[in-house]
């Protein structure tokens, strides 16, 4: 039986490993971490991720082929394949601070490996890294490894997306599996490969050279969000012309070149990924003496940072310019609908903007608890560049924060509401029993175009959405961007 070990049992660990399970009931899938909570949330009823359909494909597996363990060394040591899939988030501190990628946890990771390893073991790099990773892996692996043990390492990035994981793990557009070119490096991906194989069509399984994979991940994830802050860059132009984004973005993705999907307009892009990557890539193009390409991929950030803080002065300046004492309803705090995660929501951006101004806020989202929400807004984040709004918030700011338990509770006698994820619960909700309860002139203003603004002016609200024409209200009072 062909023994699997993930280290790291997180959004991306977690999922990916019950579904390899679930389709190789002859492969034994231990997952492990150095988080006993997380390990135990695992085995529990309630997991500690919230992903659609995860629930029903941890039950078929744990217990049969599919374990979650604290134990890291011992299953490190009985595996034949090892995953590597532990967080790499932006380096705050030293030498390339607020960019590079912090790869403490996978060094830590690999030296672990090394010492416990008393059998061959190919070791898969799942988490995204910096191109040239592996060739750092293997160096710690081969000086720190006992003698006799071989490491083959190879990359295997994740692309699933937070929402759709299992649909995506289940049907994958590819997968990408990097490894040296020596007989026992295509020994290694060919062992890999036969583990996708189970439920993926052959043609999907693109094999290259290890550099090529990594860096395609990083590649991926900015062109995506370039696509993102393309569209929410037409956004501003579309609110300053007339002219209405969707009906942009339909005209530009009927182009069989450019494609239909990733071009909603939005408040701007979250999660933990694109910003991380993109920041990751423009420093490794610094680091290779390219700063044009650089600056290039910088902008797709920087329009990021000005679509949060457009809508911010937009709520503001549309409410007489100031939003003092006024309660704001903010529905959706999540970074996408269908996910609890909030890593870099563009809720955060914008809830501190409101705050910066002195507004009351009532936060709802079906997903993310309250405690969360007090983390993520105390949370002094790193100014990667120049932002405005990202001061850590004082103990009386966080006092003008409260979490309500739906949405028309976290609406009551409010001024305005901000849509920040696109839930389909927003779409349905009584929108004239929300207007009934709140301060006139009651305000919507849509980061996720969900709502049907033309029936909503039907009841009466001023609504601003997000790329489309604007109301007379809002001609009358621009935003300062
Ligand atoms: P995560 O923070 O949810 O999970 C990482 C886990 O690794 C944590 O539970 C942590 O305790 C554990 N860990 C850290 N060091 C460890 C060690 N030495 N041994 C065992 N466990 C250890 O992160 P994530 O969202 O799952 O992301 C993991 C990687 O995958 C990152 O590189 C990320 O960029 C990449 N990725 C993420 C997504 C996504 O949608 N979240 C998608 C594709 C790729
Ligand atoms: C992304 C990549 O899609 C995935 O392939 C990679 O493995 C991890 O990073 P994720 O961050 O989970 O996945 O979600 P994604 O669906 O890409 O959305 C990212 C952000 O972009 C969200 O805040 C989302 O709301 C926003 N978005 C997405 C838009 O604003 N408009 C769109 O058209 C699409």
């Amino acid at each position: 039986m062909v023994k699997i070990c993930c280290l790291g049992a997180g959004y991306v660990g977690g999922p990916t490993m019950a579904v390899i399970a679930l389709k190789c009931p002859d492969v034994e899938v231990v997952v492990v971490d150095i988080s006993a909570a997380r390990i135990d949330a695992w085995n529990s009823d309630a997991l500690p991720i919230y992903e659609p359909g995860l629930d029903d494909v941890v039950r078929r597996c744990r217990g049969r082929n599919l374990f979650f363990s604290s134990d890291v060394e011992r299953h490190v040591g009985e595996a034949d394949i090892v995953f590597v899939s532990v967080n790499t988030p932006t380096k705050a501190r030293g030498l390339g601070a607020g960019k590079a990628a912090d790869l403490t946890y996978w060094e830590s990771a690999a030296r672990m490996i090394a010492a416990v390893a008393t059998s061959d073991k190919v070791v898969v790099e799942k988490s995204t890294v910096p191109v040239k990773t592996a060739e750092a892996i293997e160096k710690i692996l081969d000086h720190n490894g006992r003698d006799g043990v071989g490491f083959q390492i190879l990359s295997n990035p994740e692309f699933l997306a937070e929402g759709t994981a299992i649909r995506d793990l289940l049907a994958p557009d590819r997968v990408l599996i990097g490894g040296r070119e020596t007989a026992a490096g295509r020994a290694a991906v060919q062992a890999l490969k036969d583990v996708y194989a189970r439920w993926v069509p052959e043609e999907r399984i693109l094999t290259t050279n290890l550099w090529s994979a990594e860096l395609s991940k990083l590649a991926a994830n900015a062109f995506l969000a370039q696509r993102i802050s393309s569209v929410n860059a037409m956004s501003a132009l579309c609110e300053a012309t007339g002219a209405d984004v969707a009906e942009v973005a339909y005209a530009v993705g009927k182009d069989s070149r450019i494609g239909a999907k990733f071009l909603n307009a939005s408040v701007g892009f979250g999660g933990s990924c694109f910003q991380k990557d993109i920041l990751n890539l423009l420093y490794i193009c610094e680091c290779n003496g390219l700063p044009e390409v650089a600056n290039y991929w910088k902008q797709v950030i920087k329009i990021n940072d000005y679509q949060k803080s457009r809508f911010v002065n937009r709520v503001v300046s549309s409410m007489f310019n100031t939003v003092a004492g006024k309660k704001i309803a903010v529905l959706g705090f999540a970074f996408k609908k269908d996910t609890g995660d909030t890593r870099e929501t563009p809720a955060i951006d914008v809830c501190k903007g409101l705050i910066g101004d002195k507004a009351k806020v009532s936060i709802y989202d079906p997903q993310v608890t309250e405690d969360q929400v007090q983390r993520d807004l105390a949370m002094s984040k790193f100014d990667w560049d120049h932002p405005v709004h990202l001061q850590p918030m004082s103990p009386t700011a966080i006092k003008q924060v409260s979490v309500a338990w739906d949405a028309y509770e976290a609406a009551r006698d409010a001024h305005g509401v901000c849509i920040l994820t696109e839930w389909d619960e927003f779409r349905s909700l009584d929108y004239a029993r929300i207007y009934g309860g709140m301060q006139k002139p009651a305000f919507v203003f849509d980061g996720r175009n969900v709502v049907d603004a033309e029936k909503l002016r039907e009841i009466g609200f001023i609504v601003y959405s997000i790329g489309k024409p604007l109301d007379a209200w809002l001609k009358d009072m621009p935003a300062v961007a």
